[in-house]
């Protein structure tokens, strides 16, 4: 099995976006036996929530699960226990590293990496921008391009 970890801050809006994007991508592709996904926060505020209204708006719309999605922290065996992080921004790469001072096997990566032509460097959080629309459309296109990523690395 491939874990593959999508972090951000408070893991109510873009990393949940993400599980849920991926995990309905690995569905269509017929690759959920192979590659696992999950989410984590930095902080623990939200914990045991599910997603972000915001969120949640956007995936009904595109007919996106998040069942089963609740807001978890991110733990210092996250480290040992998966293969990919891909992460949000900067400041949560830095944030991770804190946590733990990484781990050789782990490929820590940030999701804008993903994205082709990126006009931004990190994900915006829509829990201050307000704009969930343009959110969605980055971590889509980044979701994908990472699939794609990690089948040709594994080829599967
Ligand atoms: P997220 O957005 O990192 O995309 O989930 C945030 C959600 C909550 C908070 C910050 C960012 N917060 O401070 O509660």
């Amino acid at each position: 099995m491939i874990n593959v970890l999508f972090v951000c801050l408070g893991n109510i809006c873009r990393s949940p976006m993400a599980e849920a994007i991926f995990r309905h991508q690995l569905q269509q592709a017929g690759l959920a036996d192979e590659i696992s996904v999950d989410s984590g926060g930095i902080g623990g505020w939200h914990v045991g929530e599910p997603p972000h209204k915001g969120t949640r708006t956007i995936l009904d719309r595109e007919k996106i699960s998040y069942d089963g999605i609740r807001v978890r922290q991110v733990k210092k065996s996250d480290w040992e226990e998966f293969d990919y992080i891909i992460a949000m921004d900067d400041q949560n790469i830095n944030d991770l590293k804190q946590i733990h001072a990484g781990n050789e096997h782990v490929m820590v990566k940030k999701l804008m990496e993903f994205v082709d032509q990126p006009k931004e460097r990190n994900v915006p959080d829509p829990y201050y921008t307000g704009d969930f629309e343009y959110t969605y459309e980055l971590v889509s296109e980044g979701c994908s391009n990472l699939l794609s990523y990690i089948r040709s690395n594994h080829n599967i």
